[in-house]
């Protein structure tokens, strides 16, 4: 009888010291390379992710170069040097040039794990984004935003409107998504363009909500890991999205062709390109240019929730920081008197508070958070004895960065006065990270905020935004409700 109770005792204690063996091993990862790290707890979910970070971030910044942290039970490298982040993003981006492979989507040839494929995607779109180019798609983005006058445009003198900033600012990024990617105007009635609009506004519409309730669980690494997985089951879902953009760009009337728009400029480089010079046509060239537009939707629709969620940051901001707004107001008007009231692309690079505003917007309200990396082999932290296994995750916390009153005094203040030539001189090159650095930066980077700065002249120019009773202050309130953020109210009212 003992020798079954001592088998028994022995068959429930040696799994359990195993295992209890094995966590132990694990958990002393840091421990054994001797890097300085934040020893796992029994983290809540929230803690695990923003907290972890901001916590490890301010606790370690004056002592190490790095910190190690545990995400769920993988080890991972939290930068904290900013020398060390621009070697990380530009300097030894070979050494780092992946981004979290196992989450990454095939079929989204931008976030492709393969570097080849990447890059050979990369090369071919980078043209489309340069600065000649924005001129060129200007017209489509000022077509896209006549939808915020429809909330506004018919206000009499100091009427007003409550409206919901995430619904007018999904709204727009959606109409502008199809406008200058894809050439769809806001009035084609044709049923493929309708079937078009709804299915790209569900889409950008269920992006914008998962990266806002993300950013308000906390759970940084977690957003990163869902917006992949999303990407991963939608990418499937975009194959008949390409059938539609043909119908609807080959069947429109040629005298009306938009051609300010991202596949018409895509096509033009195909043709151009020499490795392409064969026997196609210009419909061949638009038809493989909607090919690759549409095998990089997940990105470009990750692109557009950004900007929707910028703008509807900066308008919040605007609506809270009333002297910001005017002094802002006051220039649009100076700028647009001084170009006898034409609102142009050329006007628009005048109007600099303006980009300040944007600039100081993206700081306080970073729409990545966090910017992580891979190591594709072993990498020994410079000017220490650090060594990064290879395969390990490697995290740049942005939001720490910006929110680091050493860097930014006042963090939480808005002001756009920080983006003074003088004042980002002063400062460290990757003190400021909104849109990535190095060459895995921002493509959209001159798109996106053309996007919020023509919204935010329109709006602006004869109108006036304001908190009303049911505006929460601080905006960090709405996060309160994660499941469901509630509408984000503020008073439009015309000049
Ligand atoms: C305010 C709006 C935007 C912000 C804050 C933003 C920010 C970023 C950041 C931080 C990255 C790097 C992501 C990472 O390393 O994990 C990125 C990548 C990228 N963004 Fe944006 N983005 C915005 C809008 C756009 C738009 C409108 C487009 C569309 C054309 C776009 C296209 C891209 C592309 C293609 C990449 C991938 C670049 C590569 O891996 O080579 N972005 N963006």
């Amino acid at each position: 009888m003992a020798w079954r109770y001592a088998f028994t005792i022995s068959g429930i204690l040696i799994p359990i010291s195993l295992l209890y063996s094995y966590y132990r091993y694990k958990f002393n990862y840091f421990e054994r390379r001797g890097i300085p790290h934040i020893k796992p707890a029994m983290l809540s979910r929230k803690e695990r992710s923003k907290h972890l970070i901001q916590s490890a971030y301010e606790k370690f910044k004056a002592s190490t170069p790095i910190v190690g942290i545990f995400l769920q039970s993988a080890p991972a490298i939290v930068v904290l040097d900013l020398d060390l982040v621009s070697r990380v993003l530009i300097d030894d981006f070979s050494s780092f040039c992946d981004r979290l492979g196992e989450h990454l989507d095939e079929n989204d040839l931008l976030h492709s794990p393969d570097n080849a494929k990447w890059q050979a995607m990369r090369r071919r779109l980078t043209p489309c984004f340069w600065s000649a180019k924005m001129a060129q798609i200007f017209p489509s983005v000022i077509r896209a935003a006549e939808c915020l006058e429809g909330k506004s445009g018919g206000l009499l003198q100091s009427e007003y409107v409550t409206i919901d900033l995430k619904a007018l600012c999904t709204s727009y990024a959606a109409n502008a998504l199809l406008n200058c990617v894809f050439g769809v105007e806001p009035d084609d009635a044709s049923e493929s363009a309708v079937t078009l609009r709804l299915r790209i506004k569900q889409l950008l519409v269920h992006e914008f909500k998962t990266r806002l309730s993300s950013k308000a669980k906390g759970s940084l690494v977690d957003a990163e890991c869902m917006k992949c997985t999303h990407a991963q089951t939608a990418s499937q879902k975009y194959l008949d999205l390409e059938e539609l953009v043909r119908k609807t760009r080959i069947g429109r009337n040629a005298d009306k062709a938009n051609n300010n728009n991202i596949l018409h400029l895509l096509a033009d480089m195909l043709a151009d390109d020499e490795a392409e010079s064969s026997d196609m046509n210009r419909l061949g060239y638009e038809l493989e240019a909607m090919h690759l537009a549409v095998r990089s939707l997940a990105t470009l629709l990750t692109g557009f929730a950004n900007s929707a969620l910028t703008l509807m940051h900066c308008l919040y901001e605007l609506a809270s920081n009333i002297e910001v707004q005017r002094q802002l107001r006051q220039e649009i008007v100076g700028v647009l008197h001084s170009y006898e009231h034409h609102f142009s692309y050329e006007a628009m690079g005048h109007m600099h508070y303006l980009d300040q505003v944007v600039t100081e917007t993206l700081r306080k309200h970073p729409a990545t958070e966090l910017l992580i990396r891979r190591t594709l082999r072993e990498y020994h932290v410079p000017n220490s004895t650090h060594v990064i296994e290879r395969g390990t995750c490697v995290l740049v916390p942005v939001y720490a960065i910006q929110h680091d009153p050493d860097i930014y005094s006042d963090p939480q203040q808005f002001d756009p006065t920080r983006f003074d030539a003088a004042a980002v001189m002063a400062r460290h090159a990757c003190a400021y990270l909104s849109f990535d650095d190095g060459p895995r930066n921002c493509l959209g980077k001159r798109l996106s905020k053309m996007l919020i700065k023509v919204a935010l002249v329109r709006l602006l120019r004869f109108h006036t935004i304001a908190r009303c009773e049911d505006t929460k202050q601080p905006f960090e309130d709405y996060s309160r409700d994660v499941e469901s953020i509630s509408d984000i109210l503020v008073k439009l009212q015309s000049i």
